[in-house]
């Protein structure tokens, strides 16, 4: 049995911390489940690390249950959360509910949107129907990520006192917990002690109750951006070139394929074919 929204609230409360990564296909996701992750997100940003986008703004509903399918089919333990991507929830509460549900049919347990204040309503609506919400505050991808690059949230009084409220208020929705992105990390131990939901914090230090990266990231397997929160554990990208380069000379100069990898006829079917 994988586990449910209960059990990572179960975490918080137990004092326990959460780990979370992101997953797009059958292969990685398999991993990351076998590694015992506690949430699998299938994020937005496969738009940018599957598909090569610049941003996240392109993906559509049809690409987020593409790869929530495949993440599904590989995912026995953890609890699986899918982004909604941009215009499929900001424009009407309908489209909120009715794309969450997709998701939910393409296999997420739960599903993750972007906004504070303003998407309170649209959380209640999704959360009233019956699928969990996971809010997303702080640097937002979607949208302040385009006016303001990537900055850090929350460095200021103002802007801190307007996270923690949005962050009350996302909790008052419903919502099972919270992706503090880019928090200064004052600001993001300050919201986590105030709700009583987890955060799940990303660039945004060590008082949030879990943390989520990018598997790409982790792994260095994405060099167009290198966000300085983003511990690096492998050097995935040099291994992989590498192997390709030597396959790529093995396959030139003959020394691949070698016995071992074809397979042969029967002798007497070979001398009857050459009679
Ligand atoms: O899309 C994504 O990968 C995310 C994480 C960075 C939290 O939203």
């Amino acid at each position: 049995m994988h586990k449910s929204v209960y059990d990572i609230i179960k975490k918080k409360k137990d004092g326990q911390k959460i780990s979370a990564i992101t997953s797009y296909d059958y292969t990685l996701g398999s991993l990351c489940d076998k590694a015992g992750i506690d949430i699998l997100l299938v994020g937005d940003s496969a738009g940018m690390v599957m598909l090569g986008y610049e941003n996240t703004i392109p993906v559509t509903m049809e690409q987020m249950c593409m790869f929530t399918e495949a993440v599904s089919r590989a995912r026995n333990n953890a609890l699986l959360v899918a982004d909604l991507p941009f215009m499929s929830y900001q424009a009407s509460i309908e489209d909120a509910i009715k794309n969450s549900g997709m998701l939910i049919k393409s296999g997420a347990d739960a599903v993750k949107l972007e906004g504070g204040n303003s998407m309170v309503k649209t959380i209640s609506a999704i959360v009233d129907i019956g699928i969990p919400v996971m809010g997303h505050i702080g640097l937002q991808p979607q949208t302040t990520m385009l006016s303001q690059g990537y900055k850090v949230q929350g460095k200021t009084k103002d802007s801190a006192i307007k996270l923690i409220q949005d962050a009350k208020e996302i909790e008052e929705a419903g919502a099972f917990s919270i992706v503090l992105e880019m928090v200064s990390h004052e600001v993001a131990q300050m919201i986590s002690e105030t709700v009583s939901i987890p955060t799940i914090g990303i660039g945004s230090g060590v008082g949030c109750d879990g943390q989520i990266l990018v598997v790409q990231d982790l792994l260095g397997m994405f060099e167009k951006i290198k966000p300085k929160f983003a511990k690096r554990y492998l050097n995935l990208n040099d291994d992989i070139l590498k192997a390709l380069e030597n396959y790529k000379k093995d396959v030139e100069s003959g020394v691949f394929p070698a016995q071992e990898n074809w397979f042969s006829m029967d002798n007497d079917e070979l001398t009857k074919l050459r009679n």
